[in-house]
């Protein structure tokens, strides 16, 4: 049967990469995926559309897709708008209400970038990193939330770091099943020495490790000395378990040690069955969009996530992977990655390699 995959290619650099991710679909679809791409507006394109950055029609159509698709959003044109009412919120209410609670997004380094990355080769060679980034939790979610001015002419702006147990389970559960497809380790990381919701964290954790997931090794970090390591020696990590806001944070400085922002794709999964939200890490990137030089790589490697964990085709997922890392292996490089490819000639070398 075929299959819909709804693209949000958003603002900024987020058409310009995922019109690559489109061209490798359209390959694949060439050579007999049984695929239809839909298209809608997302972020600062529909608020200039449709006055809201994401509309309850989209959404609708989000959830009934088999996957989701997008590009980035956000950028200087629509900083002005109500809070509630800026690409980003509408990114969230998207999480929200596809219910894409486990982010799964993997630092690897290609063969090829070892010495693309701020890091010496002999600590990044070989980096395999996924990161299991809880997404629709914690303080990006936590009520109450605000700014208000004070009795006395203070204003006060407020978020609330908070978890519930099943929130963490859930999220947890996810780590520990992806584990026993890599290394059987966990290295969990919060503040639980400060933060009451990282206390639970920890403990919940453990708990389900205990209780369920005997074989895997669990180890608990804090998540200010896992910056410091992610540093020192990152190829000691191998999943990385964390909350909404420190995966966020350790996720983008995990994308150096791989060469660049514009390499790290991710997946948002929720309950068996449902669609998952596939996405780059990177942002709409305003300092370079428009000028056709971004690395399309992150949305293709998303694309190729789509493949494996909501298309049910883990063959083209490897293929699509492999075709990006000999594209690589053959020279290709967009300025980030030291080179002077354009997006599009990126794109034209990784269809090459594709086949
Ligand atoms: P950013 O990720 O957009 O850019 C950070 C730096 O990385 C910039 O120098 C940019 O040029 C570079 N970069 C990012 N992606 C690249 C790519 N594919 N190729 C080459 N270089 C790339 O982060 P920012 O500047 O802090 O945020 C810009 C806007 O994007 C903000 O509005 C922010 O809220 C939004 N944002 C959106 C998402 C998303 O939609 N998922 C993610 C992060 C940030
Ligand atoms: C990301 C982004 C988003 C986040 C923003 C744009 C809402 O930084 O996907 O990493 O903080 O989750
Ligand atoms: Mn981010």
């Amino acid at each position: 049967m075929t299959k819909t995959l709804l693209l949000l290619p958003g603002d900024g650099i987020g058409p310009e990469v995922t019109a690559v991710a489109r061209r490798v679909a359209g390959r694949l679809i060439a050579q007999g995926l049984a695929l239809q791409v839909e298209d809608a507006l997302f972020g600062g394109a529909a608020i200039d559309a449709e006055g809201a950055p994401i509309s309850d029609e989209t959404i609708a159509r989000a959830k009934a897709a088999d996957a989701v698709l997008m590009g980035a959003v956000g950028g200087p044109a629509w900083v002005d708008q109500p809070f509630d009412n800026r690409p980003e919120a509408g990114l969230l209410k998207l999480r929200a209400a596809m219910n894409v609670y486990a982010n799964l997004r993997p630092a690897r380094c290609f063969a090829a970038l070892a010495d693309a990355s701020s890091l010496k080769r002999i600590f990044v060679e070989g980096l395999d990193i996924m990161f299991v980034r809880e997404l629709t939790g914690g303080v990006y979610f936590g009520e109450p939330r605000g700014i208000e001015t004070l009795e006395n002419g203070e204003r006060r702006g407020v978020n609330t770091h908070v978890y519930t147990s099943s929130e963490i389970r859930r999220v947890a559960r996810a780590a520990f099943e992806l584990a026993r497809t890599r290394k059987n380790e966990v290295v969990s990381a919060e503040k639980g020495n400060v933060m009451e919701a990282g206390l639970l964290w920890r403990e919940e954790v453990q708990a389900l490790r205990d209780a369920e997931y005997p074989d895997i090794k669990l180890s608990h970090m804090l998540a200010d000395n896992m910056a410091m390591q992610l540093v020192k020696n990152p190829r000691q990590f191998d999943l990385i378990l964390t909350d909404n806001l420190f995966g966020d944070i350790l996720s983008d400085q995990a994308a150096m040690l791989t060469g660049s922002l514009g390499m790290l794709p991710s997946a948002a999964i929720g309950d068996a069955g449902k669609p998952g939200l596939y996405e780059p890490i990177h942002g709409s990137a305003p300092d370079i969009a428009g000028r056709g030089v971004a690395n399309p790589s992150a949305a293709i490697l998303s694309f190729a996530m789509a493949l494996r964990y909501s298309l049910g085709r883990a063959d083209l997922a490897d293929r699509v992977e492999a075709a990006v890392s000999a594209a690589l292996d053959a020279g290709a490089r967009t300025p980030d990655l030291g080179g002077t490819m354009s997006t599009a000639a990126m794109g034209d070398a990784v269809l090459a390699k594709l086949g």
